[in-house]
């Protein structure tokens, strides 16, 4: 009932700034599902990993744990996240053996969801799911990483030399998007990449 009620609602909520701390950007129509994506991919700075545990007692389950992501410096993300990470890590050492994954992120992560009045779990609060799988970085893409992941996570700069930090990005190989209702949405990565989160500047 209520999400019948707040379905008009929504209609009216996109033609509204959405109150991210230190963005001016909005959500794009929840029909543009690829550029949903890429939003939401650029606005998180945190994620939900989940692996496939090889730790006692829980070896073979999924196993999902907190990662700090960057898909580039605020306002010029590439859909891509990255990930500073060490092999003394528990789902790291899950990686080692399998480097399939999976990587949630979601708006109520944000303001918006909370000042919208949408649920975490409701499609309204836009949430998506990433398969693929984790790959260590080299070379110029290190580098970006490094920029990306330094420039909104300014403490790992000082986090501790001896734990052997290395960069990693999360390599998409499907997009799951939940931004409304009528059930989970599909884009593939080739869509992914392709989409602007932001409208141009007219
Ligand atoms: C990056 O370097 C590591 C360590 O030498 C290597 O295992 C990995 O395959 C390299 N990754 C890429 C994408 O070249
Ligand atoms: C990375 O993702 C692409 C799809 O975007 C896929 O074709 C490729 O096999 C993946 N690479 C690895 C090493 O998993």
């Amino acid at each position: 009932m209520r999400a019948v009620l707040r379905a008009p609602c929504v209609l009216l909520l996109g033609l509204l700034w959405a109150s991210v701390p230190g963005s001016r950007a909005r959500i794009p129509p929840h029909d543009q599902v690829a550029r949903v994506a890429r939003f939401v991919a650029h606005l998180c700075d945190w994620a939900s990993m989940a692996t496939i545990s090889t730790h006692k007692p829980v070896e073979g389950q999924p196993f999902s744990n907190t990662f700090s992501v960057s898909d580039g410096p605020v306002g010029s993300g590439t859909g891509v996240p990255y990930m500073y990470l060490t092999h003394m890590e528990i789902s790291v050492q899950d990686l080692q053996v399998s480097p399939q994954a999976s990587l949630s992120m979601s708006l109520a992560q944000t303001d918006y969801c909370k000042q919208q009045g949408f649920d975490p779990q409701s499609p309204l609060c836009a949430h998506i799911i990433l398969s693929g799988s984790v790959l260590q970085v080299n070379g110029t893409e290190a580098e970006f990483a490094k920029k990306s992941l330094f420039s909104r996570h300014p403490e790992m700069i000082d986090w501790p030399s001896d734990h052997n930090w290395f960069f990693a990005k999360f390599n998409i190989t499907q997009v799951w998007v939940l931004d409304y209702f009528g059930g989970v949405k599909t884009v593939t990565p080739e869509e992914y990449f392709q989409a602007s989160p932001y409208r141009k500047h007219h």
